[in-house]
């Protein structure tokens, strides 16, 4: 037995947990978190190689798990994942929906950093341009994965919670849905303020059935996109960044983790909430 596993507690003993974009971000570290307390896990990503990396942590730690490359834009092929998570498990008891496409183009780091200098520099009040130079697959982009794959999953997990009267469904969301945290990315924006709705509206459909459905709205959080932005960032362009933010840093992603574990588990009363850690971001 490796120390991962004497370490594991076991808040979620034996139940199975299904977690999105489970590479080596904020899904990744999620899904060993959950392997910690005992989940048994299903872990799906777009990404086979993002995949193997947390399928062989998961190996490592000796949870029980299967890994799904799943693109969870298609609803057949998130159908056909929960029909594999069944045959292997049983059942499905908490799905966390956390498969997104970020803001990380060279377009979307130009848009990124004209906002945090207009946020944090004294200059004459004016229109940045961004939501009016978007074309229309700046915008679409966004909704396949981001919106709908939440749908498609949260559905699926649905079918099977609802008739079992039990489950747990947490739904990555961001600021960037609550507040001008992300107002140069209008199309990722959006989604995450349609998960944020999402969420209200399914909490409140499916409660009755014993299934709790919450969302974590993440300021920022350091994995892989932002350490990419951070390599490249200017000192003042980081400065600006870290200004916006009371606590002066980016969150851990197990801060977010432990957030998730308690959300996944039976320990409160959380219906259709929206808890945002962000470091003082959004207050
Ligand atoms: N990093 C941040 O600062 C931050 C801030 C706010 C919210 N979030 C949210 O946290 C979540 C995790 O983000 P992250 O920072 O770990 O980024 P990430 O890019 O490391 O993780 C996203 C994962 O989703 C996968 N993915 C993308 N499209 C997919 C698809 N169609 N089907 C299945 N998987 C797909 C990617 O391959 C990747 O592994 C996202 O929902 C993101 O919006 C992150």
């Amino acid at each position: 037995m490796n120390t991962a596993t004497n370490s594991r507690t076991g808040r979620l003993n034996g139940k199975v947990a299904l977690i999105t974009g489970a590479g080596p971000g904020l899904g990744g570290v999620i899904a060993t978190a959950m392997a910690h307390e005992g989940a048994r896990l299903v872990i799906c990503d777009i990404n086979p190689e993002a995949l193997k990396t947390v399928a062989a942590q998961l190996a490592e730690m000796g949870a029980e798990h299967l890994a799904v490359c799943c693109d969870v834009s298609d609803s057949a092929a998130v159908d056909a994942m929960f029909a594999q998570a069944v045959q292997r498990f049983g059942t499905v008891d908490i799905l966390v929906n956390n498969a997104a496409r970020l803001p990380s183009s060279p377009a979307e780091t130009e848009r990124r950093n004209k906002h945090y200098a207009y946020a944090t520099t004294s200059i004459p009040r004016q229109s940045l341009g961004i939501v009016s130079s978007l074309s229309d697959d700046d915008w679409l982009k966004w909704w396949g994965v981001n919106m709908h794959g939440v749908f498609y999953c949260t559905r699926a997990a649905l079918r099977l919670m609802e008739p079992q009267r039990s489950g747990k469904i947490i739904n990555i969301a961001s600021i960037a849905g609550l507040s001008t945290g992300s107002m140069h990315s209008p199309g990722y924006s959006a989604t995450k303020a349609g998960v944020i709705s999402l969420t209200k509206t399914a909490a409140y459909d499916v409660a009755g059935a014993n299934v709790y459905v919450n969302a974590i709205a993440c300021g920022g959080v350091m994995t892989p996109p932002f350490e990419a932005y951070l390599a490249t960032a200017t000192e003042q362009q980081k400065n600006s960044l870290f200004q916006m933010m009371p606590l002066g840093r980016l969150g851990t992603p197990q801060e977010y983790a432990s957030l998730a574990i308690y959300l996944a588990s039976d320990e409160h009363y959380l219906v259709g909430q929206v808890i945002s850690p962000n470091g003082g971001m959004v207050i």
